[in-house]
Formats: structure tokens, sequence, C-alpha cells
């Protein structure tokens, strides 16, 4: 074991296509969002302290030792341990993060990353992303209920990727690094509620549902396709197809139909919500002569924030 401060981290992620049908075995595809990051460290504590973590955003500390087997960073250490038959360590775990809370960006997922990178790599034995995306999925269980896999995958991937429940991930590569302006509706988002309401409504009326669903699956294929060959209008085009069947779905807002109108109209390539939806952010395709215009047009739609992403390259 190493008594060296250890740091890691990891990064946002969003859904290019294909949020919520790929709880029901549809694709989906999703990218890193490197700029946005959560951060862990992992330091040496006095010999029989145990572990400590403070998430430093949320204002909590606890005591591994003493914490409850369902309190998500306590179970991510845990699971971390299990997995390297490590017994407990003397340190303190420190986390933050730069991602939005509830707002489709990951950000849980991202904290529990980080935490799992740390820690191993604190312990001296850096686990593998497919590792450290497992041992996340365990803990995504605590937060959403039925989580696909799609958001540990691509945080712990750190890779575009095409994701199928059940079936190993696709990573795949980017042909044109492309623009993407992220707002937040300032609306917070339960990705937990979201998919069950979904859910709800898929057992009511399966046909509808699964229609809506081979649709959302067809177009992230599609859209994979597109960002492999460079085709940004084509991509575009399917952001908005998405969120149109989104919204049948019915997990658009008012707020998120009107964010998206904004940014197309200002210029955007095409524009959707991405994660749960209920709240949370969109995503905008943008060139960069339009970037400025589509950012202003956000904030007079209503966002509270926006963020400038380039994703590949
Ligand atoms: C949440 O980021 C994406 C959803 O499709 C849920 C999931 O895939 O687990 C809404």
């Amino acid at each position: 074991m190493t008594a060296q401060v250890v740091e890691r981290t990891a990064p946002a992620k969003t859904i290019l296509c294909g949020e919520h049908s790929v709880v029901y075995g549809r694709p989906a595809i999703a990218v890193p969002v490197s700029t946005m990051r959560a951060r862990a460290s992992v330091s040496p504590s006095p010999k029989g302290s145990g572990l400590i973590i403070k998430a430093l955003d949320l204002g909590h500390e606890l005591v591994l030792r003493n914490a409850r087997q369902d309190q998500p960073l306590a179970r991510m250490a845990q699971l971390v341990l299990e997995s390297l038959g490590s017994p407990e360590p003397d340190a303190v775990m420190t986390l933050s993060s730069d991602l939005p809370v509830a707002s489709g960006m990951g950000s849980g997922t991202a904290i529990s990353v980080a935490a799992a990178r740390a820690l191993s790599a604190f312990l001296g034995s850096e686990l593998p992303p497919e590792t450290v995306s497992a041992l996340t999925y365990e803990v995504e269980k605590i937060h959403h209920g039925t989580p696909s896999g799609i958001d540990n995958t691509v945080i712990a991937f750190e890779q575009p990727v095409y994701f199928v429940r059940g079936s190993p991930p696709e990573l795949f590569r980017i042909h044109t690094p492309f623009h993407l302006l992220i707002a937040n509706s300032g609306i917070a988002a339960s990705t937990r509620d979201s998919v069950a309401e979904v859910r709800h409504r898929w057992e009511a009326a399966p046909s509808y549902y699964g229609i809506i669903f081979d649709c959302i699956g067809a177009i992230a294929q599609a859209a994979r396709a597109a960002v492999e060959q460079g085709a940004l209008q084509a991509l575009g085009v399917l952001f908005n197809e998405n969120h149109e069947l989104l919204a049948r779905m019915g997990v658009s807002l008012y707020q998120l139909d009107r964010l998206t109108s904004a940014a197309r109209a200002a210029g955007a390539l095409g524009a959707k919500l991405t994660g749960s939806g209920q709240g949370g952010n969109i995503i905008a395709l943008v060139e960069p002569d339009t970037l400025d215009d589509v950012r202003q047009a956000l904030l007079a739609a209503g966002a509270i924030a926006t963020w400038h992403a380039t994703i590949g390259g």
C-alpha cells in the first residue's frame, strides 16, 4: 500500500441519442464531456481512523465502518475493497465535482467512478475500466432502481459508446469533432422518477411504447453512423427527431421544448433533451459561427447556465 496522496477524476457524460429506450434493450449512444469533471483524492490518515469519506459539494462526511450499506459512496468504497481483497485503509477520501446535479450529466456516476479510480490507485492496484464500470453499476442501482448501464459505461471507459443493454459496449470513433452547447433548464430531474413513469406508461400501452422505442433505437443507430462519418447535418436532424419522440414518451417539458426550439431558431443543427428529461439539460449541436447566437437564444429562453463542449478531437 502506498502512503502518497492520490487524485483521480472522471468526466461528465451526455447521451446523444437513445435515452429511456435503452432501458428496454434498444441501442443508445453517449459521449464523455471531458472538460467537466468529478474529482476524488485519497490521503493517508492516522492509524486506526478507518476510511473517512468527505463529499464537499453535499456537505457530507461519513466513516465507512459506521455507514449504511445503501449509502452510495460507502457502497462504492466497500465494492472497491472487496474487489481488491483489501482491508479498509486508514485514509480520507475527498470528493468534489464541477457537474450540475440532477441534470442528466451523470454527476453521481462521475463521483462514483472518480472514487473507485482514486481508492484503487491509493491501494496500489488501479482497477481497469470494465471493473470500475461494473462496480459503479451496482451503485447506480441504489440511485436509479433499474439503470440500463449506459452512464457507468461511458464514464468509466471515457470514450464514445454504442450501448445495448446486456451486450458488451462498443466503443467507436468520432470522425469530425463537433460542438455541443449544453443548457440547464434549472429544473431538477429525478432519473428514478422519470424512468419509473415511463415504465408505468409502457405497461399500460406496450405496443405504442414499443414502436416509439424501436424508432429511437433506429435513430441511435443512424446517429452512430453520422458521428462516425462526420455527417453533422444528419446528426442534427436525428437530434430533433429523437427529441420529438421523447416528448411523445412524456418526458419533455414545456421549458425543454422552448429551449430546443430557441436553439434551432438561432441556427443550431439540431437540439434535444438529454438524460432522463422532465427537467435537466438539453444539448444543441452547433457550428462555431452560430455558437454565440445559440447561447444567447438559450439564455433568453430560460436556460440558467450553458456549457460549450467539444466532442472528439
Ligand atoms: C439516464 O442518464 C438515461 C436513462 O436512459 C436511464 C438509463 O439508461 O438507465 C433515462
